[in-house]
């Protein structure tokens, strides 16, 4: 089964961003991480980033269109962005909100989600981890 995993603004930088907050796994290491995870669960997983939000809106339409899971990570534009939002309103396949920090252990700002309450469900702060462990979900559940 397709599915993606797509990354926003700023998670290019894994490795490099505040590795205390996001750990030293690469965007790269990470992608192979989820290619492999797919390899093993019968998935076909493709993990894409962008730091454009039109691009992340066209990404959720063609995954709406081809009715595909998603994990989503959509860095800060899950605290206030409603044109991903929108986007991700229109998925019917399961949608997995991530993020690898505990952001309910951070600042305020970062406490609301505008995906949490479209997602079928959220994985915070379990390090890119989450991401294994959301794809397993999807292969689990989702077919
Ligand atoms: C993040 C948390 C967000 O608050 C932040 O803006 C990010 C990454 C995470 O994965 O922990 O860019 O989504």
């Amino acid at each position: 089964m397709k599915t993606f995993v797509f990354n926003g603004p700023n998670l290019g930088r894994l490795g490099k961003r505040e590795p205390d907050v996001y750990g030293s796994t690469t965007h790269d290491d990470l992608a192979h991480l989820c290619v492999a995870t797919g390899q093993e669960l019968g998935l076909d997983v493709e993990v894409r980033q962008t730091d454009h939000e039109g691009a992340m809106v066209g990404w959720l339409h063609e995954a709406a269109d081809a009715g595909a899971p998603v994990v989503l990570n959509a860095g800060a534009w899950t605290h206030y962005s409603i044109a991903v939002r929108d986007a991700a309103a229109q998925l019917t396949a399961p949608l997995i909100e991530l993020h690898i920090s505990n952001v309910h252990k951070r600042e305020e700002f970062r406490h609301h989600s505008v995906l949490s309450d479209i997602a079928t469900g959220v994985i915070v702060g379990l390090g890119v981890d989450g991401y294994a462990l959301a794809l397993r979900w999807i292969a689990a559940h989702a077919s």
